[in-house]
């Protein structure tokens, strides 16, 4: 009964005519949203923090409150009153609320305007953060500013609000081998994931391309790796622009990113790619590879080279543990990708070190995977057990799947949904990025030719806003295997991605689909309100915030 009383949110413009406020744009768009007469007075709102809230939150709220001041143009406070939840039980509070409830689910948040008051609760930091966010997209868009502003009215439509996400991991894979981005630009990319509520940033940090991660005990990986001599030009195969491109992240500054990701209700999750996609650490140290491989360089071209790390080499595995630690200890996150995805095998067959641990282990090859496939098992499953040494689950590409994979890892679903939908059907849980839905390096039209110039070389291979949005996790999975999906992820490649203007053409605003697909529930989701939202709400804070992104579709 409850239930039907609750309007859902894609039906709440029809309260219109009723005589309530219209539906506000809040993307992605929230689970429960009733709308009802009158509004909340922002401008010199008193704000009311639970003494049970934890000092991030407060110093959340606090953020909010300086910036409300700030572009209100009146004097915002925080207080902690004793015995605030209790006030707010019986009614006898005005002001903004902020109460922690344990019944409110993680991530969640519920939001109850009222023409005196209003009350924010949530069970954790991050239904606080997203309380926040929702409550700045009802605001004028000055709210995302820093200046002062007299445009639109400093209120709240009165409403019920009740959210939470549908998947627990709401991803996007940032690729900073391919092209270097600077830390600034990280961070504008990780302001404007939070915004929409994403919540893990899969930071790719090695490549064949390039080596971005600072390691104390093999500095050649920076000093050697993180550069290369040129790039090819488009696709056209043995050109070189000429121009050296490079760079690295140092501790501090990955400590800083992580940091400031954390604030903003995301955790960082490290790639290190293992065992291929290693050419520049085998550019760093080419004792690490396989007997008549080399010599080596940094890559200056994409696609998927042939060399890869002798892993028959104890030494060369305890190579991939001393990188594995010190990155470990950068993030405080509870998993590490360790990658695995096209491993060339070629070289395996003929080095004497891969072929007597081949041996050595007993492996053979049968219909099901090549005694090279299990040699990469081997690798995947050492890991995943030195991870678990350093409080970490490991992540892997679908291949990881090949062969024997190890009980407790995580199976991100790239090649299609096949790998995802089997891994499930095998009892590891997985994160679904298939490359025709969420794969955003690829073009964002049809007509190929009125984009820049992308990695996709067919019209079929676009992936457009309305695609990518009309993406439906569940489906292929049987209903007993869906609770493996932890959730989706879109990944941002950046071979031919070479400036923060294009990268944010790329991202956006396929990034804000994504959201919903997400976080809101799949009969929520309407292509005609979410483009209008973009147009006449995102596009303008977008444009205020300074970001690129592409226009819509007529
Ligand atoms: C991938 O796109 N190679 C995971």
């Amino acid at each position: 009964m409850k239930r039907i009383l609750l309007i859902l949110a894609v039906m709440a413009p029809v309260c219109m005519g009723m005589a309530k406020t219209e539906a506000p744009d809040i993307i992605p768009v929230p689970h429960k949203l009733e709308m009802a007469k009158g509004s909340f007075r922002m401008k010199g709102v008193s704000i009311n923090c639970d003494a049970s809230l934890d000092a991030a939150t407060v110093k959340a709220v606090r953020k909010f409150a300086d910036r409300l001041t700030l572009v209100s143009g009146k004097t915002v406070s925080v207080a902690s009153p004793v015995g605030l939840a209790r006030s707010v039980e019986t009614g006898g509070i005005k002001g903004l609320c902020f109460v922690k409830d344990a019944s409110v689910a993680p991530e969640g948040y519920k939001l109850s305007i009222g023409k005196k008051a209003a009350v924010v609760r949530a069970s954790d930091y991050n239904g606080f953060f997203y309380a926040l966010q929702t409550i700045k997209q009802m605001l004028p868009i000055s709210i995302y500013g820093s200046v002062q502003s007299s445009k639109g009215k400093w209120v709240l439509p009165c409403c019920e609000i009740e959210d939470a996400p549908r998947f627990g991991y709401r991803g996007l894979l940032l690729d900073c081998c391919r092209h270097f981005f600077s830390t600034d630009q990280v961070k504008k990319v990780i302001d404007v994931m939070s915004m929409y509520k994403l919540n893990r940033l899969h930071w790719h940090l090695t490549e064949d391309q390039g080596w971005r991660i600072e390691i104390d005990k093999y500095p050649k990986l920076t000093e050697i790796g993180a550069f290369r001599n040129g790039t090819m030009i488009r696709r056209e195969w043995g050109s070189n622009d000429g121009i050296r491109h490079g760079g690295y992240y140092t501790k501090d500054q990955i400590r800083d990113i992580v940091a400031y990701a954390a604030e903003r209700g995301i955790t960082i999750i490290p790639e290190v790619d293992m065992p291929g996609h290693m050419v520049a650490a085998l550019a760093s140290y080419p004792e690490l590879g396989c007997a008549g491989s080399g010599p080596y360089e940094v890559l200056t071209y994409w696609g998927v080279s042939k060399q890869v790390l002798n892993v028959g080499k104890e030494s060369t595995m305890k190579f991939l543990e001393d990188v594995c630690s010190e990155v470990a200890d950068l993030f405080p996150g509870e998993y590490f990708n360790i990658g695995g995805d096209e491993c060339p095998r070629d070289e395996w067959k003929t080095d004497p070190d891969c072929q007597a641990k081949i041996k050595e282990l007993g492996l053979v090859s049968d219909e099901k995977a090549s005694a090279e496939a299990r040699l990469q098992n081997y690798v995947t499953a050492r890991m995943q057990k030195f991870l678990a040494t350093k409080g970490k689950k490991i992540i892997g590409w679908d291949e990881i799947l090949e062969g024997e994979l190890a009980e407790g890892a995580t199976v991100m679903s790239w090649r299609g949904t096949k790998g995802g939908i089997k891994a499930a059907s095998m009892g590891f849980d997985v994160i679904m990025s298939p490359n025709n839905y969420c794969y955003i390096d690829h073009c964002q039209s049809t007509d190929l030719e009125s984009e820049p110039f992308c990695i996709s070389k067919t019209p079929d291979r676009a992936v457009t806003l309305e695609k990518l949005y009309g993406y439906e996790p569940y489906t292929g999975f049987p209903e007993e295997d869906r609770h493996h999906i932890l959730g989706v992820q879109a990944n941002l490649w950046t071979e031919f991605i070479g400036t923060p203007e294009y990268l944010e053409y790329m991202l956006l605003p396929r990034m804000i689909a994504l959201s919903e697909v997400q976080w809101s529930r799949p009969e929520s989701k309407d292509i005609n309100r979410l483009r209008k939202s973009l147009e006449t709400h995102e596009f303008p804070i977008l444009d205020l915030l300074g970001y690129n992104y592409r226009r819509l579709d007529k």
